[in-house]
């Protein structure tokens, strides 16, 4: 039996997922698996128990990636599964910089009442008139799985498409449409684009990208739209290059005051993901990695731990060791179970940054005692005896 909670409501159709094994419990304290969305888990004691922690988006700032790797607390996160969403708010968030949609709206509601609107209109629309998406030049930063939906859909729209990302993945870079340029320096992007969107996760290195200099080399017509994190943007620059006219427009779906009520900014309350699909794909996806890792051990789609992924286990038991990517780790194990008199059939180690995994597939189950010994070597975080 697994005790899990969640930090968030999360969609029915992934909780359905969850067999009879699986008890929800309503304290951290208790659960050996998480399920969040926009919870901030940065303050929060993490029990010694828990094991997973599954993100129901893209985004995981809002959790302390290093010290669950180091409390042996793996984090995943569900890339791709509410990118659609997201590239669709993008598009209307491009139509909503491109004419005052909106100034118009609110016109014709001023108007309610007026026998004449029709006639008035005729008048009144020149003042939200704007300009077409067709023709102009899209520069689009990171081509994850949003980026290159955006970058694609916006081809259909009859843009010039830019894209830059120096880490793009093979899968990525396959699912990319031929006819997007690939730009290798931002300055190219930010001198020659109308529209600029970033998809780029927000890091220590990412943090202020879009940056004062970024912004003085765009042109006075850019919009720049932000459906990814407000700390990429350097807002208080973009809001003083509105009002002295150096920018067209800041979409951004991130409300704070820097940005809500300016002029120029256009700013929408995080609804990128906010579809009943987007939300719907996130669940299952994230119970699905953590039914895969609580009950195999897998790992797939984490981000403070590397995949690995053997399947279901064949063998008589399978242990997991969670720990430092350290010389001689894997050495230590093998003698800890050679000595226990447990022979491994397959095994696999992969590392990410200072972290690592092994799991081993072995002849016996691994009893508490060896489990124990696994766990007191200095570089081990976590053993789990998975069967
Ligand atoms: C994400 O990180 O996936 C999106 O910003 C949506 C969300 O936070 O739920």
């Amino acid at each position: 039996m697994f005790n899990y909670t969640c930090l968030n409501p999360i969609a029915n159709v992934g909780l359905d997922l969850l067999t009879d094994d699986y008890k929800k419990v309503d304290d951290l304290a208790d659960a050996q698996a998480v399920l969040v969305r926009s919870a901030a888990m940065h303050d929060l004691e993490l029990p010694e128990g828990l094991e997973a922690v599954a993100r129901a988006g893209a985004g995981v700032n809002n959790i302390p990636l290093d010290k669950c790797a180091e409390k042996g607390i793996v984090v995943f996160n569900t890339p791709g599964a509410n990118a659609n969403g997201v590239k669709e708010l993008v598009f209307a968030g491009m139509l909503l910089a491109a004419r005052d949609v909106v100034g118009g709206i609110n016109w014709c509601v001023s108007e309610a009442g007026n026998a004449d609107i029709a006639k008035v209109a005729e008048k009144q629309k020149k003042n939200f008139a704007g300009t077409e998406l067709s023709g102009k030049k899209l520069g689009v930063i990171g081509l994850g799985a949003i980026g290159i939906k955006v970058a694609n859909a916006a081809r259909h729209f009859g843009m010039e498409v830019y894209g830059y990302d120096p880490f793009i993945s093979v899968n990525a870079a396959w699912s990319l449409s031929r006819d997007v340029k690939h730009i290798n320096d931002l300055e190219t992007i930010y001198k020659e684009c109308d529209y600029i969107t970033v998809h780029v996760p927000l890091m220590d290195s990412t943090k202020k990208m879009i940056s004062a200099e970024a912004i003085a080399m765009m042109k006075p017509t850019t919009v720049v739209l932000n459906f990814a994190r407000d700390l990429l943007v350097d807002e208080e620059a973009i809001v003083k290059a509105l009002a002295e006219g150096k920018l067209r427009k800041y979409v951004s779906d991130f409300p704070n005051p820097t940005t809500v009520g300016q002029p120029g900014c256009i700013v929408s309350p995080h609804l990128g993901a906010s579809t009943e699909e987007s939300e719907d794909n996130c669940a299952v996806m994230a119970v699905k990695e953590i039914r895969d890792y609580m009950e195999n051990g897998n790992i797939n789609n984490s981000v403070n731990y590397p995949r690995c992924d053997m399947g279901v286990c064949q063998t008589t038991g399978r242990v997991a060791v969670l720990h430092k990517n350290a010389k001689g780790a894997i050495g230590s194990f093998t003698a800890i179970l050679a000595d226990a008199g447990v022979n491994i059939d397959n095994m696999s180690n992969k590392s990410k940054g200072d972290f690592a995994y092994t799991m081993m597939d072995v002849d016996a189950t691994v009893s508490a005692d060896v489990a124990a010994k696994l766990g007191a070597l200095p570089e081990v975080f976590k053993v789990r005896v998975i069967k």
